[in-house]
């Protein structure tokens, strides 16, 4: 008999999202938090540039609204929008009580510059303010009895009374795989939510860690949850050109304390594209540097702000000044070689303003999620607030529900006797690299349909081996990870073709303009009959 562990709050997710949620529940409830890997693993650790508050005296909520809505394109639901900046303040105080050392100057919060905002309003500390958070908030949830991390667990499936062939629509937990013993257990929970982050690894270059795969996407789909808006992925305009920098950032923040870029021979183009220059929106920088790029064959561009005090920048920047210099790169005096690479994913598991979904007891929160606030494309330092907005309000909405009893039903233990231990690992290798290619070349910063079309092929074929190799073969974090890429990247690739018109990062050249009506692209699981999609 498999262990089988009971929890009244299972947590799948140990970054900004599942941590916030964690400690807002840590008197309540006795709660598991999963991390497929460390509990840094995520892209909170990486995040640099900050959390988006009005504290500036001069600015007011209402720009911050209006900000959002236009770089979402006009397509961010208004409700999620203004319940996000009402409770920005306060989830910014929040932190602040839990310890995190934003910057400050003469005495006040530092607030810094991104893209798409008409005002200061970037929270931040340095340039490496996930890590500042995520650090504190690992200390907080520590000291508490209630909170009960499992490292190196990856959830597997979600366990639901539909799948177990029982009346009611509900989650009971999940089958979780410990990636070092090799074991699968099962986590019972009263409630579970997917705080699983985002699916960037979908592209061959992204600026997030290896597993921003999808796993909560693909899960709540797989369990028949709607998802949406799975088209918008953002590149970010400007992750380091370096063949040993694998996936490093450097901040919008660069740009916004007056970095500019460059082409290759030295000069400044933005203006070309967008009056605001450096600090449009992201999906018009990463389209303008695609542009010049392809234009001009280059392998990279430049961006450039050794023109501030080098005392400046080492205090700014000091991740950035640090990984800069290890590979030769002297950002005081020279510019910065950048390419755009996949960074967040619009879209999600779609979730009311408590994190909700399509299945009672299963939750969405943080880039998992779907929640109307991003529309077609997210307003820099958004998603960190919406991360602790959103876990908060979550919070509150399981805290009512924990009184109910459990009543769970027999839950089978996770049948291997079928299947055998691998004997062509080489396969899941080759499958993740092949599908990251296709769907950076064809579903990429500029799409057609005859791309998109050629990338649906290719997944077609994809879902149907890996559905082969998931059935026969023992399983292990890789594949499972290749799964959920493969899945999502269908529903990605799904979501782009039904949009017949260009809308912040979905910019297609059949149809370069925007459509009459601003909607939503909802995919729902019933009836979704592509290979391999199997609930
Ligand atoms: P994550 O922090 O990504 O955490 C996901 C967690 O889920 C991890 O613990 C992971 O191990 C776990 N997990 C995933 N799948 C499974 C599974 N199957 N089983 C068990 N565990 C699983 N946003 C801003 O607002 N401001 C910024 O300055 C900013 N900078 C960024 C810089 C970089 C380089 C990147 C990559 C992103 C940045 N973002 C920024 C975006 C932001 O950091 C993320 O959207 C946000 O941190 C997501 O938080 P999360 O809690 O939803 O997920
Ligand atoms: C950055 O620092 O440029 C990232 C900010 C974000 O993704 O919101």
């Amino acid at each position: 008999m498999q262990t089988q562990h009971e929890f009244d709050v299972l947590i799948i997710g140990s970054g900004a999202a599942g941590l916030t949620l964690a400690l807002k529940l840590a008197d309540k409830a006795n709660i598991a938090v999963l991390s497929k890997g460390e509990l840094t693993s995520g892209s909170t650790w990486l995040a640099q540039g900050g959390v988006a508050a009005v504290i500036d005296s001069l600015d007011v909520e209402k720009n911050h609204v209006d900000d959002t809505l236009t770089a979402g394109g006009h397509l961010s639901h208004s409700k999620a929008v203004n319940f996000t900046i009402d409770n920005a303040r306060e989830s910014i105080d929040w932190l602040i009580q839990q310890g995190v050392p934003f910057s400050k100057e003469n005495g006040q919060l530092h607030l810094t510059k991104e893209g798409g905002h008409s005002h200061r309003r970037i929270i931040h500390a340095a340039d490496s303010t996930g890590r500042a958070i995520l650090q504190t908030l690992i200390k907080r949830a520590k000291a508490c009895d209630s909170i009960h991390f499992f490292e190196h667990s990856m959830a597997i499936d979600l366990i639901t009374t539909e799948k177990l062939g029982i009346s009611g629509d509900r989650c009971l937990g999940a089958y979780v795989l410990n990636s070092h013993s090799g074991d699968i257990q099962v986590f019972k929970a009263k409630q579970t939510i997917l705080a699983t982050g985002g699916a960037s690894k979908t592209y061959l270059y992204t600026s997030n860690s290896d597993g921003a795969s999808g796993d909560g996407i693909a899960m709540a789909w797989r369990s028949g949850c709607r998802v949406a808006n799975l088209e918008f992925n953002q590149f970010h305009p400007t992750c380091l050109y370096h063949p040993q920098a694998k996936s490093f950032l450097v901040s919008e923040a660069v740009r916004g304390e007056g970095g500019r870029l460059l082409l290759p021979d030295g000069t400044p183009f933005m203006h070309k594209f967008d009056q605001r220059g450096e600090l449009a929106p992201r999906d018009i920088v990463a389209r303008a540097i695609d542009h010049e790029m392809k234009r001009l064959g280059a392998d990279c561009l430049f961006l450039d702000i050794s023109h501030r005090d080098d005392d400046f920048i080492k205090s700014h920047f000091p991740t950035i000044y640090q990984r800069c210099s290890e590979l030769g790169i002297d950002m005081c005096n020279q510019p910065i070689p950048i390419v755009p690479a996949a960074h967040y994913t619009c879209g999600g598991v779609m979730s009311d303003i408590h994190g909700n979904t399509d299945i009672s007891g299963l939750y969405a929160i943080g880039e998992t999620a779907f929640t109307g606030l991003h529309g077609a494309n997210r307003l820099a330092s958004n998603s960190l607030l919406e991360c602790i907005v959103f876990a908060s309000s979550c919070a509150v909405d399981i805290a009512d529900k924990l009184a109910l009893p459990a009543n769970y039903p027999i839950i089978p233990s996770w049948d291997e006797s079928q299947v055998t231990d691998s004997d062509e690992d080489v396969i899941i290798a080759h499958n993740w690299d092949e599908l990251r290619r296709f769907m950076w070349d064809y579903v990429g910063i500029v799409r057609t349909d005859k791309r998109l079309q050629r990338a649906k092929h290719r997944s077609d074929l994809l879902q149907g081996e890996i559905a082969e190799y998931y059935s026969n073969y023992k399983i292990s974090k890789d594949l499972l990870e290749l799964r959920n890429l493969a899945l999502v990247s269908q529903l990605i690739i799904q979501s782009a073709m039904l949009r017949k018109e260009s809308r912040g990062l979905h910019y297609t050249l059949d149809y370069p303009n925007l459509g009459p009506q601003a909607r939503d692209t909802i995919l729902t699981p019933i009836n979704y009959l592509w290979p391999g999609n199997s609930l």
